[in-house]
C-alpha cells in the first residue's frame, strides 16, 4: 500500500502528544495500546486508514530492521497460516528535530465491526459464536507453530484485535461462516532459528526510564512468552471479557475453549482451562497494567514539572477495568 508519508509528517508536526485531539490537521483517536496511537487522520489522502503511530525508534537500522519483521509477519499470517489482514504498508521519517517517528497504516475497518464494540450487541449465542470463530483462526497459528517451534509466531488472541467483515451493526448476528481479520500486527512477535526477531527493548521505550529494569522483567518473562502459548493466549482471551465488563460470559466461553480443545483443537493437548484461574489471571493482569499506566502518568509528570523535557508518548485517558 501506498502512503503520503508528507501528510504524516505534516501531521506529526501539529501534533501535541498531550492533546492529540487537537493537532493541527484534525485527527481522531481510534484506540490506545501500550506502545502506539491509532489515529483516524481527517485528509483525503489518509481518510481510510488507521494510522498507528509508533514513537519508539531512535536509530534508522532499527526502524528498517522492524519494517522488515512487521513485513514479513503479516506476510506469513495471510499467506502461510491463512488469517486475514487488513490492508497495509508502512511510513517512517525523521523530525525536523531529527527524531525518528513510524506508523503502521492498515485499511480502516468499520468500528462497529470491531471484536470489543460487536460484543456489547451481541447475544450470549452470537458472542460465542464469534469466540470459536477467534479460536478457530488462532488454532491455524498454533498448529504451525507446532509444525515449526523454531519459526514460531506469537499471536496476541484478545477480542479488541479482530474485526468482523461483513458485520451489520443494524442487526447484530454471527453466523459460523463469517471471515475475521486479525489487524494488531504491530507487535510482530515471531521467531527464527528459534530466536526472537523483534527487539523486545523497542517496547519498553514507553516505559518509565526509572523503571526499566522492572519493566523488562516483567514484560519479557510475562507478556512477550504468553504470546507463544496457546492456552494463555486462550486464557488471556477469555479474561478480557471481565475488562469489557462481561463477566457472565466467562462460564459459558470457557466450556466453549474446553469443549473447541477436545475437537478441533485436540492435537494441540492442551489442559483443560478453569473458570477459576481465568479470574486470578485477570486480577494479575489488570494490576500490572494500572501500574504500569500509573507509573506512565508519573513519568509524564516528571518529565513536564521536573526534567523540562518533552514527553513524546500519548498516554489514554482512565480506563474502566
Ligand atoms: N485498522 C483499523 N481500523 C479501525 N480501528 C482500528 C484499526 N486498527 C486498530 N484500531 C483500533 O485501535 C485499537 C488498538 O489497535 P491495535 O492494533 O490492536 O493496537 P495495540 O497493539 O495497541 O492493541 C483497536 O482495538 C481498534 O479499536
Ligand atoms: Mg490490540
Amino acid at each position: 500500500m501506498q502512503v503520503d508519508v508528507e501528510l504524516l509528517k505534516e501531521f506529526e508536526r501539529g501534533l501535541d502528544p498531550a492533546r492529540s485531539e487537537q493537532s493541527k490537521i484534525p485527527a481522531r483517536v481510534l484506540g490506545y495500546g501500550e506502545i502506539s496511537t491509532i489515529f483516524e487522520i481527517q485528509s483525503d489522502s489518509v481518510k481510510d486508514l488507521a494510522c498507528k503511530r509508533l514513537p519508539i525508534f531512535q536509530t534508522q537500522d532499527e526502524v528498517l530492521r522492524y519494517v522488515q519483521i512487521y513485513h514479513e509477519y503479516n506476510d506469513l499470517l495471510e499467506k502461510k497460516i491463512g488469517i486475514n489482514v487488513p490492508d497495509y504498508g508502512f511510513a517512517w521519517f525523521a523530525s525536523d528535530s531529527g527524531r525518528i517517528t513510524a506508523y503502521d497504516v492498515q485499511q480502516k475497518l468499520p468500528s462497529e465491526s470491531i471484536g470489543n464494540r460487536a460484543i456489547k450487541q451481541l447475544n450470549i449465542e452470537d458472542i460465542r459464536t464469534l469466540f470459536l470463530l477467534v479460536l478457530h483462526e488462532l488454532c491455524k497459528v498454533w498448529i504451525y507453530n507446532a509444525a515449526n517451534p523454531q519459526e514460531a509466531l506469537g499471536i496476541d488472541g484478545q477480542i479488541s484485535n479482530w474485526a468482523i467483515s461483513g458485520y451489520d451493526a443494524e442487526h447484530p448476528h454471527i453466523e459460523t461462516g463469517m471471515k475475521l481479520l486479525y489487524f494488531d500486527t504491530s507487535t510482530p512477535l515471531m521467531k527464527k532459528g528459534g530466536v526472537e526477531q523483534l527487539d523486545p527493548e523497542l517496547f519498553m521505550r514507553s516505559a518509565p526510564s526509572f523503571l526499566v529494569w522492572m519493566i523488562r522483567w516483567l514484560f519479557l518473562e510475562g507478556v512477550m512468552t504468553r504470546y507463544y502459548d496457546a492456552r494463555l493466549v486462550t486464557i488471556d482471551l477469555i479474561a478480557n471479557f471481565y475488562k469489557e465488563q462481561q463477566p457472565q460470559v466467562v462460564p459459558h466461553l470457557v466450556k466453549a475453549a474446553n469443549d473447541f480443545f477436545a475437537g478441533e483443537g485436540k492435537p494441540l493437548m492442551i489442559k483443560p482451562l478453569t473458570e477459576k484461574e481465568i479470574q486470578s489471571y485477570y486480577k494479575e493482569d489488570a494490576q500490572i497494567w494500572i501500574l504500569f499506566l500509573a507509573l506512565r502518568r508519573f513519568d509524564r509528570w516528571l518529565h513536564r514539572y521536573i526534567l523540562h523535557k518533552p514527553y513524546i508518548y500519548i498516554l489514554p485517558g482512565k480506563i474502566k477495568r
